[in-house]
């Protein structure tokens, strides 16, 4: 059956999450450090249980996440990397139920019930167990508009 299912394509590499104890402090590190402008102010995604801001490079952008709330995953992220890391990866993908189909087939573990749910894009999300794909949590996005 897993080989109905069509291999799917990754798209442009969109962002590249990075799980922060603070976002200001980790926003303040990148402009002392990288003179790194933020290009969206932190702002709360109850959804997803995190906080997030934008850091925009000449062609990515990086994804700074906090933990929101005492429920939040990003709590046992932290708690393994105390000062915080690289967290995710995230693709962009031409269809998000198909590239969920495509990773469930390949036996891949959906997080969360498996349903795409929106993520801090506004756009449709998927994340991969890193399990399944060599220790990175992968980040499946539908590719926003105007991209
Ligand atoms: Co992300």
């Amino acid at each position: 059956m897993g080989r109905a299912v069509p291999v799917m394509m990754l798209g442009r590499l969109n962002h590249v999450g990075i799980a922060c104890v603070s976002i200001d402090e980790t926003v303040a590190m990148y402009e002392r450090m990288f003179g790194a402008v933020v290009s969206r102010a932190k702002f709360p995604l109850p959804s997803q249980r995190v906080s997030v801001a934008f850091i925009d490079v000449a062609n990515s952008q990086l994804e700074l996440i906090e933990p929101l709330g005492a429920d939040s995953p990003i709590h046992g992220f932290l708690k393994k990397n105390p000062s915080g890391g690289q967290h995710h990866v995230c693709f962009e993908v031409d269809n998000i139920v198909a590239a969920r189909d495509a990773m469930v087939a390949r036996g891949a573990t959906v997080l969360g019930t498996g349903e795409p749910r929106i993520g801090a894009h506004g756009v449709p999300v998927i994340f991969v167990h890193p399990r399944d794909t060599g220790g990175v949590l992968i980040e499946l996005m539908a590719t926003p508009e105007g991209h």
